[in-house]
């Protein structure tokens, strides 16, 4: 009898340690494949979605913080991004295609669940985005398109658009005479949609005689120095004989202003820009620059965290409800969400960029 309860006693405390150890393998099982939750009806759909342990790690690339927009995107980005439990780790590459390209590598290998690149160089960092498939890491192609490669996503503005409103307000306004075109940086896709449509406008009226194109020229990684010395020699070649100037960018526009005020032409020609900085909007404002083009970008890198955290959790890219286009990158037709562009001028300034919180109104007029 002795005997038989010590035997049953055996048994129970055996079939207790097995049902232990087999319980023990089954969320093992569980933390490979990356579910960790300990509700067991969640459990059941084993994808990233339900791991409640680890964080996710957000890797945001940048191609240079010296544009004013870059700090509204990373700190947009980065508030999204928290607000969701996730981690980013934000990199600047100071327009350097090599710089960026490490930076992107050591992400990488910090473990990142998700790339968020804006390329230095839209075609050199496609082998960014293979090497982040290879470590299973999905890649949204931020602001400029990633050409020839297999990107997950795309989030961009309409860039064509930006373009077709800088060349459509120029051209009302200066119908005829001598332009300047300047285009951004050669190696960013953006620089050649916003040249493609400002010259849908541009184009037409020179091939009519009525503009004569005399400077045509890109500025190397967008820098505002280069902007300066080009329009320099512009003006004097032209004997500073010019009517509109087209400017890609607020950045480049600033040094393009900066050589007509050398020859007291500021104010007098015509000079667009893009960006809604606050060194233009203060120019617009005091009659040099003529407007400039708002991309909100708070809205763009929110959505890019947003869909940068549904990737990580095992999103299929069909599933995103944002992502509602195509765009071409010469490989493939990227799935993508081009937000809309607003052209700024004296006129809606305020309603534009203080009513949204984008400046406040003392920023833009002092106290
Ligand atoms: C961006 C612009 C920016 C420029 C220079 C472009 O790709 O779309 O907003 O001014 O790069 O950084």
């Amino acid at each position: 009898m002795f005997k038989s309860k010590k035997l049953l006693a055996f048994l129970l405390v055996f079939v207790l340690a097995a049902s232990v150890i087999f319980a023990g393998c089954q969320s093992t099982k569980d933390n490979s494949s990356t579910t960790t939750s300990s509700n067991s009806s969640n459990s059941s759909s084993s994808n990233k979605s339900t791991d409640t342990t680890k964080k996710i790690k957000i890797g945001f690339s940048l191609p240079t913080m010296r544009e004013e927009r870059y700090q509204k995107d990373k700190a947009a980005f980065e508030e999204e991004a928290k607000k969701l439990g996730a981690e980013v780790l934000t990199q600047g590459a100071n327009n350097d295609e090599n710089l960026q390209n490490s930076q992107v590598e050591n992400l990488i290998t910090q473990g990142i669940d998700v790339l968020v690149l804006d390329p230095q160089n839209a075609e050199s960092a496609a082998t960014l985005v293979d090497k982040a498939h290879q470590a299973g890491i999905k890649v949204i192609s931020y602001d400029r398109l990633i050409l020839n490669s297999d990107p997950d996503v795309y989030i961009s503005f309409d860039n064509e658009k930006v373009g077709e409103l800088q060349g459509e307000y120029l051209t009302k306004l200066v119908p005829k005479g001598n332009y300047f075109v300047f285009a951004g940086a050669p190696t960013d896709n953006n620089a050649t949609l916003f040249k493609q449509g400002a010259m849908k406008y541009i184009q037409p009226l020179a091939d009519k005689g009525d503009i004569k194109i005399v400077f045509d020229q890109a500025i190397k990684d967008w820098d505002p120095n280069e902007a300066l010395k080009l329009a320099e020699n512009a003006l004097t070649a032209n004997k500073n004989k010019v009517d509109a100037i087209l400017a890609p960018n607020d950045g480049t526009a600033g040094g393009i202003i900066q050589a007509l005020a050398e020859q007291k032409l500021d104010g007098k020609v015509p000079v667009t820009g893009q960006d809604a900085e606050l060194a233009a909007a203060k120019r617009i404002i005091a009659g040099t620059q003529s407007m400039t083009i708002f991309k909100d970008v708070r809205v763009l890198a929110k959505n890019a965290a947003d869909i940068a955290v549904q990737l990580a959790q095992g999103k299929e890219v069909k599933d995103l409800a944002q992502v509602n286009k195509t765009v071409n990158n010469k490989k493939i037709d990227v799935p993508s969400l081009l937000l809309t562009p607003v052209v700024i001028t004296k006129d809606n300034i305020d309603k534009e960029l203080v009513d949204s919180g984008w400046f406040k109104k003392s920023d833009l007029y002092g106290n």
